[in-house]
């Protein structure tokens, strides 16, 4: 799978911090810091192959979108691996841990998949979701839209959602049965990387909820558990801040460009590539 640049990751971080900045503080649902959001994701998406789609849906009467991308001409294209995040942030702040690392996380994933000729047996598509603040608004809208037949092409869903905390943990989660295949390739890329992962079972607090609803196994990683801080044996496992949160600035204005830790989001980034090369069968010389 491609390492993914940790300085393109920055880049991205620092480009959803502008667009917070300059759209009165956040890129909450029904904003034009959400509008600016999806338009930097579709214009770098588009430059690169991409088949791009803005779904549109309405929530607390405001026009809230959803972004999906589609890669042509690579695998099967009625068996499809999709990786998705939410794009939305609270009104509160920027949305930076939550949710730019994951947005920016599987961007870059999307783009190095392109820009590799990684041709495996099944496809790849991505998606953004909105208002998932809301109660997972734009995901369940999104598998809402699809027939049958459509929902029975996507072979797995992973998510992303707050893999940059500041107080990083390395948690997989995946539904106890059908994405039991996910979680192990999540694991095997955390091995890759040389680190140790967790376990851990987030319940339906991110949108892989709204998939494995529709009987889609599902999986995904995140640098936090439901507890509320981190646990002696993970800040021994981690070099990490036992009794501290994950992120102390959870949905609160502090969570901008500075909460962030880029090794944590980088590692996950790579190993969310990880995931979707091997899952979509792309027959690789080494792993880089
Ligand atoms: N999905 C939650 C939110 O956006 C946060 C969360 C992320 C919880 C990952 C658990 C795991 O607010
Ligand atoms: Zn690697
Ligand atoms: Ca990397
Ligand atoms: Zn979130
Ligand atoms: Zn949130």
């Amino acid at each position: 799978a491609a390492d993914i640049d940790a300085a393109a990751l920055r880049a991205d971080i620092n480009e959803f911090a502008r667009i917070a900045k300059a759209n009165n503080g956040n890129r909450a649902h029904g904003t034009t810091g959400y509008q600016a959001s999806i338009d930097y994701l579709k214009q770098r998406l588009d430059a690169a192959g991409y088949t791009t789609r803005v779904q549109q849906f309405t929530h607390g009467g405001k026009t809230g979108y959803n972004l999906i991308a589609d890669l042509p001409g690579r695998g099967d294209p009625n068996k499809v691996v999709m990786l998705g995040a939410h794009l939305d942030s609270v009104t509160q702040g920027a949305g930076i841990n939550d949710n730019a690392t994951g947005s920016a996380g599987i961007l870059e994933v999307a783009l190095a998949y392109a820009a590799s000729g990684a041709n495996g047996d099944k496809g790849i598509r991505f998606g953004w979701w909105g208002a998932e603040e809301l109660g997972l608004v734009g995901s369940k809208a999104y598998v809402s839209s699809l027939n049958t037949a459509e929902r029975a092409k996507i072979t797995g869903y992973l998510n992303f959602d707050m893999i940059g905390s500041p107080n990083p943990g390395y948690f997989v989660y995946g539904d106890d049965t059908r994405g039991t295949a996910i979680a192990a390739a999540l694991k095997a890329g955390f091995t890759a990387e040389g680190i140790e992962s967790l376990s851990t079972d987030i319940k339906g607090r991110s949108d892989h909820a709204s998939f494995k609803a529709a009987g889609i196994p599902t999986g995904g990683t995140a640098t936090l558990s439901l507890a509320p801080a981190m646990t002696q044996a993970e800040a021994d496992l981690w070099d990490g801040q036992a009794g501290q949160p994950y992120d102390p600035c959870y949905h609160s204005g502090c969570d901008g460009a500075t909460n962030v830790d880029y090794d944590a989001l980088d590692a996950h980034t790579d190993v969310a590539a990880h995931a979707a090369w091997a899952l979509t069968g792309v027959k690789a010389p080494a792993e880089t």
